[in-house]
């Protein structure tokens, strides 16, 4: 296999001490930069990185491919940590009720909402699902994204969660993208359960984590844990059950009300704990003492016309921060980074540096990717992004409009 030298860029990248772990308060804006610099992959993972000159000076010469960057700008390809992107379809009648005035969690209690997609997910035969899914991956592919986190949770019962996961297994064998499958089968309770959520979350404890984690279809477990959802001592008894059987840990906390997920994702020490949007102090406190990323999903804020997550707050308290895009057909739909990128910097006043970090290596350590990706170190995957730009900034400046100029995956285009 060639060795490939990337040459003439201007290389931006979190500074990764290694052994997977985040950054988090003043080191969460800190990067490195080489300006012109250079990176050297073979057989799919980085061998170099630095200055041109330094770097140019320690290849040999034979049997070498050189790319000219033209001064653009190099970072790591993003990982998005959060998605529910397994759905059929967006629901658009609902996001313009909720223009004029309708709930996100009355909708929910109404049937609607997530309810609705689940009917879509059961009904529909898994070759339509995964081509529906796929067609997502590639287009967040094109945004930029080099490792995606999908979840099921549109399924809720034994059968049609495992089908979800299945096809979230065949995106990743089917398409560039690295994937991290979670199960989420406490997403919403389902109709036939109705009133009676001890009774669901009894199934998703004896039937559905054994066959998850049977099928080898998981990687993590999330809950929603929120008022009118799951409470945080029903939460507690999903995780246990996941933790018993293999799977890392994730929780939807404090998104709509204030209720104590965060506190259980410190105790619990979860990989992350995503949301926050109502999120208490003591929460955020917790979470930095365990070391538990906040993963924040600015998207629904911004279309739900919600307050934005405290990310200054948390930056402050030594919480480690990454964002996500929530990929969903009601709350968030976008599988855009650079979107995400932007609501970071601009309406929940991150730097860039700092925004930079959260969608690379704090979002490769929140789904357990850290000593993976995430970060421009030799070893790592060479994952990597050409932006049409000079610094990160332009993901938030050039608006609307993702410069992506190619992508690459173990150091080979994987779109342009
Ligand atoms: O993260 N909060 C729960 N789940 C998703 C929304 C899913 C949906 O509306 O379909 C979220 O916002
Ligand atoms: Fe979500």
């Amino acid at each position: 296999m060639t060795t490939r030298l990337f040459r003439n860029a201007r290389i931006w990248t979190p500074v990764d001490k290694g052994g997977g772990t985040p950054v988090s308060g003043p080191r969460q804006g800190e990067l490195s930069r080489w300006d012109p610099g250079a990176l050297v992959c073979h057989e799919g993972r980085i061998t170099a990185i630095g200055d041109e000159r330094d770097v140019v000076k320690g290849v040999a010469a034979s049997d070498i491919e050189e790319i000219d960057c033209r001064g653009r700008c190099l970072v790591p390809g993003f990982v998005d940590p959060h998605t529910h992107m397994c759905f059929c379809r967006a629901r658009e009648e609902e996001f313009s009720a909720r223009l004029d005035g309708a709930d996100y969690l009355e909708i929910l209690k109404a049937g609607g909402g997530i309810l609705s997609s689940v009917r879509e997910v059961r009904s529909a035969s898994e070759e339509e699902l995964f081509r529906l899914t796929r067609a997502r991956a590639l287009s967040a592919l094109r945004h930029g994204t080099t490792t995606v986190e999908i979840k099921s949770g549109y399924g809720l019962d034994v059968g049609s969660e495992l089908k979800q996961l299945r096809v979230i297994a065949r995106v990743a064998r089917e398409t560039p993208l690295r994937v991290v499958p979670t199960f989420l089968g406490a997403h919403a309770v389902p109709p036939e359960y109705e009133g009676r959520a001890d009774a669901y979350v009894d199934l998703i404890i004896s039937e559905m984590i054994p066959a998850v984690s049977e099928a080898g279809l998981a990687r993590f477990c999330d809950v929603f844990c929120e008022q009118g959802v799951f409470t945080v001592s029903q939460t507690r008894r999903v995780l246990g059950a996941a933790r018993a059987a293999g799977l890392g840990l994730k929780l939807h906390a404090d998104e709509l009300s204030g209720t104590g997920g965060a506190e259980l994702a410190a105790s619990l020490q979860a990989a992350s704990a995503d949301h926050l949007l109502a999120v208490s102090e003591s929460g955020l406190r917790a979470m930095a003492g365990a070391g538990v990323v906040g993963v924040l999903l600015p998207g629904t804020a911004y279309a739900m016309r919600k307050p934005y997550a405290p990310a200054r707050k948390m930056i402050a308290m030594n919480v480690p921060v990454a964002v996500a895009t929530d990929c969903n057909p009601g709350s968030s739909f976008t599988e855009s980074v650079p979107f995400i990128f932007g609501l970071a910097v601009l309406q929940m006043g991150l730097s860039a540096a700092e925004a930079l970090n959260a969608c690379t290596l704090n979002a490769a350590c929140a789904v357990g990717m850290g000593r993976e990706t995430g970060s421009l170190s030799p070893g790592k995957r060479a994952d990597f992004l050409l932006l049409e730009g000079e610094t990160p900034a332009i993901l938030a400046f050039h608006a609307g409009v993702p410069p992506v100029f190619q992508v690459y995956v173990e150091g080979k285009v994987a779109w342009q």
